[in-house]
């Protein structure tokens, strides 16, 4: 129940491992900042930094959640691999939680080998949960009928995408629920443009909230983990804040446009390669 939500509620994925409901994104996050569920990727050139902050943190390795994506260019299995190995011998860390798969390009054969080896880096320990971003309903049937019909297995833990009320996709949500996927939302708060929303302004008042706020609950609501980015530290504790509230149905009503596609970044879920 979405009241019963805490800033250290946990959701657990397939391996039997738990991720935190609230994640923080470090796309254009150079620096030494540190959260306990980190959203980062090989193509944003910041894994080393985030697990210094992970060392540096005096946090348990195990009570954070550390992320990170294979790119576009190291598609296919060979590539996927040399990745991963330099993933690791760039971080130092032991282990990484979740792996995905950043966008869906390249071919189907590419894509095929890359979840080979991500299955395979599972195996060996070095992954805990693996999953796919940025993939339309069609690259999800194609990785699920290539799970079910080859030897190499796998489970889809997560997707990511960007999801938000002007981007709700619910296709892809119904497909994700269907199939036990857990969802995270990228750019949740909208790549802040649309703060002077109306809407959002309205319920911010109502919960004496802040618009980014009821983004974030609005998506930890449908029950999905929002990944909002802030360098600000202000904005990181605003952005934590959201577990003394709960928008009621009226609310979420009103953040329903189920016909809206409104992107505000990159779409590869409708490529068709
Ligand atoms: N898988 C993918 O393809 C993909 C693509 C894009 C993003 N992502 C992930 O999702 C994360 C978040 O997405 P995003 O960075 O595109 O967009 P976002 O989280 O929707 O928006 C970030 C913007 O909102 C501002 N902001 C944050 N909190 C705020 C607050 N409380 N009040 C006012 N403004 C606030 C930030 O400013 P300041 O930083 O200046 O505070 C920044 O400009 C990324 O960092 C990345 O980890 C994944």
């Amino acid at each position: 129940m979405s009241s019963q939500l805490t800033i250290t509620s946990k959701s657990t994925l397939p391996s039997g491992y738990e991720m935190p409901v609230l994640g923080y994104g470090v796309y254009q996050t150079p620096y030494d900042v540190c959260y306990r569920h980190v959203d980062s990727a090989r193509v944003y050139r910041n894994e080393q930094p985030c697990a210094e902050a992970i060392k540096a943190s005096g946090l348990k390795r195990e009570d954070i959640f550390f992320t990170s994506k294979i790119g576009p260019r190291d598609m296919g299995y060979e590539k996927t691999k040399k990745a991963i190995q330099a993933s690791f011998a760039e971080t130092g860390l032991g282990y990484v939680d979740l792996f995905l798969i950043h966008a869906p390009y390249g071919g189907r054969e590419a894509r095929q080998g890359t979840w080979r080896a991500l299955v395979e880096a599972q195996n060996d320990g070095l992954i805990r949960s693996i999953g796919v971003s940025n993939y339309g309903v069609h690259h999800l049937n194609e990785l699920k009928q290539y799970i079910e019909t080859s030897d190499i297995g796998g489970k889809i833990a997560v997707g990511q995408w960007e999801i938000h009320p002007w981007l709700p996709r619910p296709d892809i949500v119904q497909w994700a629920r269907e199939n036990d996927v857990v969802v995270q939302a990228w750019s949740p708060l909208v790549r802040a443009e649309q703060p002077n929303e109306s809407i959002l302004g309205q319920l911010g008042k109502k919960h004496n909230k802040s618009w980014a706020q009821v983004l974030i609950r609005w998506s930890l609501q449908k029950g999905y983990v929002p990944l909002p980015k802030s360098v600000t530290p202000a904005r990181i504790e605003e952005n934590a804040n959201v577990f003394d509230f709960e928008l009621d149905e009226e609310d979420m009503k009103s953040l329903h446009f189920p016909d809206s596609y409104q992107p505000c970044s990159w779409d590869p879920t409708t490529s068709s390669d």
